[in-house]
């Protein structure tokens, strides 16, 4: 798991702690700064997230009676002030809880990068922007904790720590409460139908206008990207906790990905290496080697149904 993708939900306590390995790996530890400051150079991006669940769930989510049980059950009062809940539920800034999950809860708190990540120069326009100036550019907010969307193992792994229930923060003793008194596992959470619905937001140039579909090998690209981040994070989270309906739910997302991963394993060997060794390196190796690659074919008959996108 990338520090970046986890050091933001985190609390100040834990993100100094782990401060020395971050350091390491020359990153540092972000600050949200919310997505109303993204709001004026991304408006489409900004309604489609109000759409969602992500954006809704601020007003709502606290309110319900298991909301209220999951709290009495961890021995909390407030979920909005809770920093457990808050770490998956909430755009914390400052401590507080201002948004649901939001822009910076996908692409990485903004602090660091939110100034570097659209800089091509002083008086420079995106079009004549200099090759190693995007190279250091991208290098550089990558380094501040961007998670760019090409960066589709990333990305899914940050999915994962949040709807996997397998963020790092997270002990075994918590999960039994708060699986006990009724919180989502979800193990049906699945990359394609979970980002290509509500979530979808794809005004890619040309037409930055239109919400585009993903074609049938990006599809095949992110669905197997999908399954491998799924993998290691359930492969990962076994060792948190042994809590039966933790274990199944972990063991069902293995048993889904090892068969997305079987049918690719024939033409894409780091498949077969992943399912057989399910480590964050083997899982990286995996999705650059599929990278540009249409395996549609192979994985075609598994794909979601667009009927069945959240
Ligand atoms: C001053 C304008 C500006 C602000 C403010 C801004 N961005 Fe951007 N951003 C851009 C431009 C321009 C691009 C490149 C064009 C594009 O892909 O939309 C870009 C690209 C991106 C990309 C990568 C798109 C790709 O194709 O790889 C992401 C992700 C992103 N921005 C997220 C954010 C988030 C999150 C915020 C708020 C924290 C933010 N931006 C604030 C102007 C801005
Ligand atoms: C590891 C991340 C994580 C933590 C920590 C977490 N949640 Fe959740 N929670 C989720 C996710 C993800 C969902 C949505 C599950 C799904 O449908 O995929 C969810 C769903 C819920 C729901 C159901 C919402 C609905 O619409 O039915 C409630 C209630 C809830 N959480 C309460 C809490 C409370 C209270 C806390 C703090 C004690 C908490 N959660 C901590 C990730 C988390
Ligand atoms: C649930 C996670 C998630 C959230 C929340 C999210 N993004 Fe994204 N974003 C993605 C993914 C995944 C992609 C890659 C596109 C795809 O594959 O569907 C992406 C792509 C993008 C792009 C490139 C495509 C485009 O539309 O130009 C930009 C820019 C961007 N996001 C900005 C934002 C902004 C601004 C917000 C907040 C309003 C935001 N994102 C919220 C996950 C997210
Ligand atoms: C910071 C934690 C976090 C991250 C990261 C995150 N989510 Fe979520 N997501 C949640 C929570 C919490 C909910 C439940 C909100 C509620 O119902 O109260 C949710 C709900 C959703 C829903 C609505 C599900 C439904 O049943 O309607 C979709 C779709 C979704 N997330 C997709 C994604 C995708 C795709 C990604 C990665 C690209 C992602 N999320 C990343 C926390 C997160």
């Amino acid at each position: 798991m990338r520090f970046a993708s986890f050091v933001r939900p985190l609390g100040v306590a834990f993100a100094f702690l782990i401060g020395l390995t971050i350091a390491g790996a020359g990153l540092q530890a972000a600050d949200a700064l919310g997505p109303e400051k993204c709001e004026k150079c991304h408006k489409p991006e900004i309604a489609v997230w109000q759409g969602t669940k992500h954006a809704k769930s601020f007003k709502t989510a606290h309110k319900s009676d298991k909301a209220k049980a999951i709290l009495k059950a961890v021995g909390e009062k407030r979920m909005r002030r809770a920093s457990l809940c808050q770490t998956c539920h909430y755009t914390v800034i400052g401590g507080k809880a201002k948004e649901g999950p939001s822009c910076e809860s996908c692409h990485g708190a903004a602090s660091g990068w939110f100034e570097i990540h659209n800089n091509y120069g002083e008086g420079v326009k995106r079009e004549d922007e200099p090759a190693d100036h995007k190279a250091k550019r991208i290098a550089d907010s990558t380094a501040a904790g961007m998670i760019w969307p090409s960066m589709t193992y990333d990305v899914a792994a940050n999915c994962m720590s949040c709807h996997g229930m397998t963020q790092a923060g997270l002990d075994g003793g918590t999960i039994a409460k708060m699986i006990d008194a009724g919180h989502p596992i979800n193990p049906g959470f699945e990359l394609v139908t979970y980002s290509q619905g509500s979530v979808k937001h794809r005004f890619y140039p040309p037409d930055v206008k239109t919400n585009a579909d993903m074609t049938p090998a990006e599809l095949s690209r992110f669905f197997i990207a999908g399954h491998a981040a799924s993998i290691v994070a359930a492969t990962e989270a076994l060792k948190k906790s042994d809590h039966p309906k933790y274990v199944e739910a972990q063991n069902a997302r293995i048993a889904a990905a090892k068969a997305a991963l079987d049918a690719i394993k024939g033409s894409v060997p780091e498949a077969g290496t992943l399912a057989g060794s399910p480590s964050e390196a083997n899982a990286r190796k995996l999705v650059s080697a599929i990278a540009g690659k249409d395996l549609s074919g192979a994985v075609g008959g598994m794909l979601p149904a667009k009927g069945s996108y959240k």
